[in-house]
């Protein structure tokens, strides 16, 4: 044993430190994350007025990051019946059940049926990757299609799973609305039988969706074609204030009886951004081919990480399983979604009290957590090196970081970096 161990030390010193920094020499630093990298460059700005309205994340009125009261009384219920057992690799049925409930309805025939094949996900992040896996696994030599523009981590989820990417066309640059025309026109021109990611509701980054009107025509040219669709929901509660209102898309499909795919999150409506929580489910043909199904995508999760954590399914849980903490959440999200939709009428009346020659009322147009400014990326730039206002670069403002104290600082940084447009 101990010639065994000086052999050892004898061979790491006389190879030396060469060959064992050799591993990893042709690793390049990646590239910051353009939604993540925001919220690093502007931690480690000390400048005293800087503001952050990168990254989707709601803050109250004085910019603080929130708890929800449904939160807090929630966890006050676990506390002490909490054990540290490790979930199925599905996650908790509870939370999985009611969070079915949310996407399809309290009455749904599709989960009394027993035709969902779901679990629960690591965020909405976590149920794409899962779902892109899947897709790879079981419709190898599909694509998916992708709206122009996305959150730019759908980009990397794909790709990251090996499935090939296309676009459609989705957002309009002159009007800052939809280009309905054009998206119906991929739609139509795709071949039959393609995956689409759509965005439920409160489309990010734009903040544009499409009318009821168009969501049915949507879903009836997905039926023409046998498409099939994914629906990222990350944002339910967001758009209206209402998660009932803002599950209506999936609704429409659903209606029409197509076989779609979700994706949950409880990051933003219940705040519960760092636990991790959320679902992923397929509507199948019937309950047999929901219980395979399900089998396989636990089958997925099992290698990556196992079963996911327990405390924010059990905060979800305790919360949907409640009647009264139910209200409260319902309440809260529409508090959240209210004052965004204050910050939105105020920030556009404060940019147009500045004189400002362009038009600003897709601020008020757009829905959900982001406005879609229109600003350049050179502007933006302007806006981060002057004003130490933090955003993305394609323009996006998180109104969840607006506040009646900064709102009048942003409005005079974007007239600034913009009148000369
Ligand atoms: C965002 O778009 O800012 C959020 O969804 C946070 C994230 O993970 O990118």
């Amino acid at each position: 044993m101990a010639l065994r161990t000086a052999i050892t030390k004898r061979m790491i010193t006389s190879h030396g430190s060469r060959s064992i920094s050799s591993w990893w020499k042709h690793v390049e630093p990646a590239p910051k994350d353009p939604i993540l990298g925001v919220t690093e460059a502007f931690l480690a700005d000390p400048h005293p007025d800087k503001v952050n309205v990168g990254v989707g994340a709601y803050r109250d009125d004085n910019g603080k990051p929130v708890v929800l009261d449904c939160v807090r009384e929630a966890e006050r219920r676990i506390a002490g019946n909490l054990n540290m057992e490790y979930l199925p690799m599905g996650g908790s049925n509870k939370m999985v059940e009611e969070t079915l409930k949310l996407a399809y309805g309290d009455d749904s025939d599709l989960i009394k049926d027993k035709r969902i094949a779901a679990i629960q996900a690591l965020s909405g992040t976590g149920a794409c990757r899962i779902f892109a896996d899947f897709q790879k696994r079981f419709s190898p030599d599909s694509q998916i299609y992708i709206p122009v523009p996305t959150w730019s981590n759908h980009h990397n989820i794909w790709r990251d799973a090996n499935v090939p990417q296309r676009t459609f066309h989705y957002y309009h640059p002159e009007s800052k609305g939809l280009d309905f025309a054009s998206l119906m026109d991929d739609v139509k021109n795709a071949p039959n039988g393609s995956f689409f990611l759509l965005h439920a509701c409160a489309h990010n980054p734009t903040g544009v969706d499409p009318t009821v009107e168009q969501w049915k025509e949507i879903s009836y040219q997905f039926k023409v074609k046998g498409h099939f669709a994914f629906f990222d929901m990350a944002y339910q509660g967001f758009a209206s204030g209402d998660p009932e209102r803002d599950a209506k898309s999936i609704r429409i499909f659903l209606e029409d009886g197509h076989l779609i795919g979700c994706s949950q999150s409880y990051a933003k409506n219940m705040g519960l951004y760092g636990q991790r929580v959320g679902c992923l489910s397929l509507v199948c043909e019937d309950e047999k081919q929901a219980v395979a199904v399900k089998s396989q995508l636990q089958q997925l999760a099992r290698p990556m990480y196992s079963n996911p954590p327990v405390h924010g399914a059990l905060i979800v849980s305790t919360i949907l399983g409640d009647p009264d903490l139910k209200q409260l959440w319902l309440k809260e999200v529409k508090g959240m979604a209210d004052r965004i939709i204050g910050m939105r009428t105020s920030l556009r009346e404060n940019i147009e009290k500045l004189g400002s020659p362009l038009s600003w009322e897709h601020i008020t147009n757009q829905i959900g957590m982001f406005c879609y400014s229109g600003m350049t990326p050179e502007q933006v730039d302007r806006l981060t090196k002057e004003f130490h206002i933090y955003m993305t670069r394609n323009g996006r403002i998180s109104m969840a970081g607006v506040t009646s104290g900064n709102v009048e600082y942003l409005a005079k940084a974007i007239h600034e970096v913009t009148k000369a447009a």
